[in-house]
Parts: C-alpha cells; sequence; structure tokens
C-alpha cells in the first residue's frame, strides 16, 4: 500500500516535526491536537522549522510553501478517517495514548495502520485495545525529527509482515534509517540513553560536579553533541521521568529508577526548554 496522506495526533515537539518530515516527502498530512491554541502552536513550530531551513539555503519559498500547504491542523478527530497510516505522538501517558488508540480503531478504515511514536511504553498495550493488532506498530522518531536520521520500527508478536514491510518502506521514504527492535519497554535506544541521562542527574544531584560541568565533559571528553542535562532539558523532563517510570516497572533495574530531583522537578512544572526552566534557563 502506498501511503499518501497521514494523520499525526499531537503537534508538541514530536508531532510537528513528523508533520513536517512527512509532508516533506510529499504526503498529505491531517495533526490533530486538543484545542485551537495548541493547533496554532503546532503550525507555528512547522513553520519557524521550515523558515530556519529557507534561512539555510536548504529549501526555497516555493518549497516552503508546497510542504505547509501539505498540513491542516484540526481538533476534529474524525477528520482522520481518510488516512492510510496514523502516527500518535500525544504525551507520553499509556492511559492518554490507550483511549487514542481506542478512539482511532472506532473511527479509522479496517486497512489503516495505527504508529506510536512512545519512547517507551509497550506497543502490545496500545495493540490490545484495537481490533486490529496485526496493523499496530511503534514507528519511534528522534528529536528533532527533521534532523536526526533514525527510525525505530517496533513491531509486536502480532504485527503482520504487511504491516512492517509497509511502514519500513514509508520511513525510508522519509529518508530515514529504519532499525527493528522488539517490544520491550524503551525498545534499542532509549533502554541505553535513558539510564546515561539518570545517572548524570544523579551525579548532579550528589554534588560530584555542575551541570556545566557534566555538560563541558560530556561534549568535550566524549564527543555528544549535547551534555545528558542538556539533553534532558531538550527531550522534556516530564517525558524523560515517564520514560524513565515506564523503564522501571518493566525491568525493574535501580538504574532506571527516577532520581528524586528529577521527580521533584517534573512535580515543580521544570519540564526543561519547553516550559522555559530545567536544568538550565531558557528564553
Ligand atoms: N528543528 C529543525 N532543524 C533543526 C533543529 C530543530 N529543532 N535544531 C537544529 N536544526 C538543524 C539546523 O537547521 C542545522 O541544519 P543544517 O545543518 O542543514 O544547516 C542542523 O540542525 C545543526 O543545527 P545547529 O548548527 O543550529 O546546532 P547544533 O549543531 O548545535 O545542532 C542539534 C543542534 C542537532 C539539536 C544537536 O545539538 C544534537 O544533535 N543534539 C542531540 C540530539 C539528540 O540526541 N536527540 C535524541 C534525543 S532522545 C530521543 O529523541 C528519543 C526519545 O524518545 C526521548
Ligand atoms: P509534547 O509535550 O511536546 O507534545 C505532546 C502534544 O500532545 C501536546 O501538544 C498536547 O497538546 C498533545 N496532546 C495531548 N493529548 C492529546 C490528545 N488527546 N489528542 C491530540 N493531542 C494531544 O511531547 P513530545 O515531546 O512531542 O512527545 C510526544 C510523544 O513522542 C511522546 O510519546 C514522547 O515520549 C515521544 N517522543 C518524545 C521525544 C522527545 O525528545 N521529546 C523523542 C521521541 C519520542
Amino acid at each position: 500500500m502506498a501511503i499518501e496522506r497521514v494523520g499525526v495526533i499531537g503537534g508538541g515537539l514530536m508531532g510537528s516535526g513528523i508533520a513536517e518530515v512527512c509532508a516533506r516527502a510529499g504526503s498529505r498530512v491531517i495533526v490533530h491536537e486538543i484545542d485551537a491554541a495548541a493547533a496554532e502552536s503546532a503550525m507555528g513550530r512547522v513553520e519557524s522549522s521550515l523558515e530556519r531551513a529557507v534561512d539555510r539555503g536548504k529549501l526555497d519559498g516555493a518549497e516552503r510553501d508546497a510542504i505547509s500547504s501539505r498540513i491542516t491542523l484540526s481538533t476534529d478527530l474524525s477528520q482522520q478517517s481518510d488516512c492510510q497510516l496514523i502516527i500518535e505522538a500525544a504525551t507520553e501517558n499509556e492511559e492518554l495514548k490507550r483511549e487514542i488508540f481506542a478512539d482511532l480503531d472506532d473511527l479509522a478504515p479496517t486497512d489503516t495502520i495505527l504508529a506510536s511514536n512512545t519512547s517507551s511504553i509497550p506497543i502490545t498495550r496500545l495493540a490490545a485495545v484495537t481490533g486490529r493488532p496485526e496493523k499496530v506498530v511503534g514507528l519511534h522518531f528522534f528529536n528533532p525529527v527533521p534532523v536526526m536520521a533514525l527510525v525505530e520500527l517496533v513491531t509486536t508478536v502480532r504485527t503482520s509482515n504487511d504491516t512492517e514491510t509497509t511502514v519500513r518502506d514509508y520511513a525510508a521514504s522519509l529518508g530515514k534509517t529504519v532499525i527493528l527492535a522488539k517490544d520491550r519497554a524503551g525498545f534499542v535506544v532509549n533502554m541505553l540513553l535513558v539510564p546515561y541521562m539518570l545517572a548524570a542527574i544523579r551525579m548532579y544531584e550528589s554534588g560530584v560536579a555542575t551541570a556545566e560541568d557534566i555538560d563541558t565533559g560530556m561534549r568535550l571528553g566524549a564527543n555528544h553533541p549535547m551534555g545528558p542535562l542538556e539533553l534532558t532539558d531538550f527531550v522534556g523532563l516530564d517525558t524523560t521521568k515517564y520514560v524513565a517510570d515506564v523503564l522501571f516497572d518493566e525491568f525493574k533495574e535501580p538504574l532506571y529508577a527516577s532520581p528524586p530531583l528529577l521527580t521533584r522537578m517534573v512535580e515543580a512544572g521544570l519540564h526543561g526548554r519547553k516550559t522555559g526552566e530545567g536544568f538550565y534557563q531558557y528564553d
């Protein structure tokens, strides 16, 4: 099946990037958000990302306008009903995602593929609320989506070969390299990356070094593009804590336990760049 119409649920950091890369590849994209203000912010994120590409000479004005014209924002979920692939990228919360999957299963044609961009939640649990588990996969993009070359494709024991092939081909057509992961919490990358971010928070909390020195250490000493605390701010502390909790719940290993400092910062509303404050302050 050729994918021409894509639905995206949630137009936050990730959903807006996913919408952009799908529209850049020629698909028509309809992004669902919770209200008009959230929909407007989502379109603003897409437009500023496209503008950045124009400023850097990667796109011309006509290409930018053509890409933007392929993206529609909506607050009515039934508008997703003519999509061939729907990628859920709402807030990392299992209950919320299960509700969204059940609603999508009710309204989408039986051959529509349902994918989740979850960072950690086992896909089988989302597939289980649908009547089409053979058409459900994890399709995990990385932040910032237009820049990061990887997509993890997560299949469950119920995913069909046809679904796997269709989604793999579509992700490749977006210019992404696809790796396959079994359905375990955190898949491949977050199972390795998140304990490293949590270890950096524990190091900072115990006073071994300042946040700046921990980040400078890993940028200059290990050639990482961002230090671990900058990266946690970039991903979102709320998302990082939720992912840690899902990993801890699955494996019961102390390395996945959320450090008290992370828990308190999330409770205090310090969610990183998106709220203007995390380990650092942002304009
Ligand atoms: N949206 C679109 N494009 C962006 C962007 C954004 N938010 N931020 C940067 N870019 C583009 C720039 O336009 C530039 O493109 P060109 O090379 O085509 O000109 C390129 O990225 C480099 O940007 P800059 O020179 O401005 O900045 P930089 O060199 O400091 O790179 C960065 C910025 C790409 C974000 C880099 O710091 C980086 O790679 N950081 C680490 C990102 C990372 O590890 N992501 C994974 C997070 S974990 C995850 O996603 C999984 C999960 O489930 C939580
Ligand atoms: P975010 O907080 O930036 O955006 C979430 C968006 O979902 C918000 O705009 C919110 O209004 C919307 N939303 C909430 N409930 C909704 C509903 N019922 N219908 C439609 N929209 C709804 O979060 P994010 O960072 O974009 O994360 C989204 C998903 O992508 C999560 O599952 C997260 O784990 C995953 N993810 C995040 C990153 C990252 O670095 N932040 C990387 C890869 C994957």
